[in-house]
């Protein structure tokens, strides 16, 4: 089992849309059953709650639907359990360096080292802006979910 969680601040815009992004991918190549995806933020604002509207509607518009996922925070367990912590820009690594032990910290990545031709490498925050900054979230987290998607099943086939 391989296992991603993607962390950014208020899990309610950016991380939640790549979860949902990411496990279409993850499923439609048919690796549902090795590859285990979640999501979490670095604040505890919006735990138990739904994402933000505008990210439901604009991953929905690409086929994705994320509206049956809840907010939770970032816990001292998901260092131990996930092969790939996964920020969305470099506040959020910071913060998880912070509450990292320093032998889980090379589980620690960025969302856009995945896809470095894109030529950005932090997802920028939706939440104060309009609704085409979650398209522009949208774009960066397709392209980096393929990448990713290529490395993950790479170490699947290895582990073979
Ligand atoms: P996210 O966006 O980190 O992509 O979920 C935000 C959501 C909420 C807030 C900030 C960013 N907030 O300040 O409540």
């Amino acid at each position: 089992m391989i296992k991603v969680l993607f962390v950014c601040l208020g899990n309610i815009c950016r991380s939640p849309t790549a979860e949902g992004v990411f496990r279409r991918l993850v499923e439609d190549e048919r690796l549902g059953d090795v590859v285990q995806i979640d999501s979490a933020g670095i604040a505890s604002w919006h735990v138990g709650r739904p994402p933000d509207e505008r990210a439901r509607e604009a991953a929905r518009r690409r086929g994705v639907d994320i509206d049956h996922l809840r907010g939770r925070q970032v816990r001292a367990q998901d260092f131990e359990h996930f092969d790939y912590i996964i920020a969305m820009d470099r506040d959020n690594l910071a913060a998880l360096i912070d509450i990292c032990e320093p032998h889980h910290r090379s589980r620690l990545r960025l969302l856009m080292e995945f896809e470095p031709a894109y030529g950005i490498d932090e997802v920028p925050d939706p939440y104060y802006g309009g609704e085409s900054g979650f398209d522009r979230v949208l774009d960066m987290i397709e392209a980096a979910s393929a990448a990713l998607l290529d490395e993950v099943r790479q170490r699947v086939d290895s582990g073979r």
